[in-house]
């Protein structure tokens, strides 16, 4: 900046009259003008204030140095009154700009942080209860209705609950179609495996509790079977145990007849078929009439017109022998409910591994 006068003094200047001091202090004002004509931003109004009123070389402490305190007694007050002058405007115009440029600053802020609210809303996906659970529940509701309770136990047992205590020793054969998983334990201490059916809680709660009983029991059950259209190693069962002073085969004909119609519709008729189960005696299976073709006979029944829902049976008295219950005044049935292929058959779904996959497409339809 060379050419810049606020660099020299007045003499070297030549401005000798209070005419030229005007002139020469107009030209500043005028650069200053050009300079802070434009809005502007916080950056840039920084760096105008230092050239101007900037401490140690702005333009207003050059002017104070090189043109009041050297000028001639003569013109110094011409000199202080313009450089006042000066000092005013360009105090005042900066100000201008700073709130300006504050205000527009805050404008961009509000821009930016804008909130349309007609805007569509962020959809978040809610999920839905899966199928077996829903089976669960619908079976609980039943039950419950009708005065049971629902009690959980372990999934991990001892051989005792799981068989010993259900009338299946060791070298039964009905423990072939029960092979599980053997859980690894220290020598010496009881052996534990996955309970392969929620029937060890009829034990449990036996041993716990004094009759009457009234419960089911909702859970997993694991089998040690090759994942297949009907196998899975891990699937789900209701157990129901009744045990009190005066049950008959008549009160567990009606409740399992109740539960039926109540789970698959009023149309739906039970039969009871002689089966075997070591725990209970007389076993039965429950069949129902078939749904899909109302009992002429389809596919979906083998052309039998009867689907086999579940296993169960009036409790033998050998069982209440493990939990000291008095056989000679007790009588009581048990029935085992399995989930999964209650699901199937009301819902047509003919795969297990479906339960399993947990495919959303497949989920989706029962939400
Ligand atoms: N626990 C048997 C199973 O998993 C099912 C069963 C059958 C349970 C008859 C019962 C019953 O309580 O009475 O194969």
């Amino acid at each position: 900046m060379a050419d810049d006068p606020t660099i020299k003094t007045l003499s070297e200047l030549r401005v000798f009259e209070a005419e030229d001091v005007a002139r020469l202090f107009g030209e500043v004002h005028t650069q200053f003008d050009r300079q802070t004509s434009v809005p502007t931003d916080q950056g840039r109004l920084e760096a105008l204030r230092s050239a101007w009123l900037g401490r140690k070389s702005g333009v207003l402490t050059r002017v104070t140095e090189n043109w009041l305190k050297t000028s001639a007694p003569a013109l110094r007050p011409a000199v202080g009154r313009c450089l006042n002058e000066l000092r005013a405007h360009v105090e005042q115009r900066l100000g201008e700009l700073q709130k300006a440029a504050e205000s527009a600053a805050e404008q961009a802020v509000l821009a930016r942080e804008r909130v349309d609210l007609s805007l569509p809303g962020a959809v978040r996906p809610v999920g839905s209860r899966h199928l077996l659970r829903q089976t669960f529940a619908e079976i609980e509701r039943i039950f419950l209705s009708l005065g049971f309770t629902v009690v959980e136990g372990p999934e991990i047992e001892t051989p005792y609950y799981n068989f010993e205590a259900l009338n299946i020793p060791e070298h039964h054969p009905a423990r072939d179609t029960m092979d599980t998983f053997y859980l690894e334990t220290p020598a010496g201490a009881p052996q534990r495996l996955l309970r392969t059916h929620t029937s060890p809680m009829q034990v449990r709660t036996m041993e716990k509790q004094a009759p009457p009983v009234r419960i089911i029991v909702p859970g997993k059950v694991y089998r040690r079977d090759n994942p297949d259209a009907t196998h899975s190693y891990v699937f789900h069962q209701v157990e129901g145990l009744a045990v009190d002073t005066d049950i008959t085969f008549c009160e567990f004909k009606g409740t399992v007849e109740y539960f039926v119609r109540e789970f698959l519709g009023p149309a739906a008729k039970t039969r009871l078929r002689p089966s075997y189960f070591p725990f209970t005696e007389p076993s039965v299976e429950i069949d129902a009439s078939c749904f899909a073709c109302g009992g002429s006979g389809c596919r979906l029944c083998k052309f039998s017109g009867w689907i086999e829902l579940f296993g169960a049976g009036m409790v033998d008295p050998a069982v209440y022998g493990f939990v000291n219950y008095d056989a000679k005044r007790l009588s009581g049935f048990a029935f085992g409910l399995g989930v999964d292929r209650l699901s199937q058959l009301k819902y047509g779904i003919d795969d297990v591994q479906l339960f399993f996959q947990n495919d959303v497409r497949f989920l989706r339809q029962f939400a």
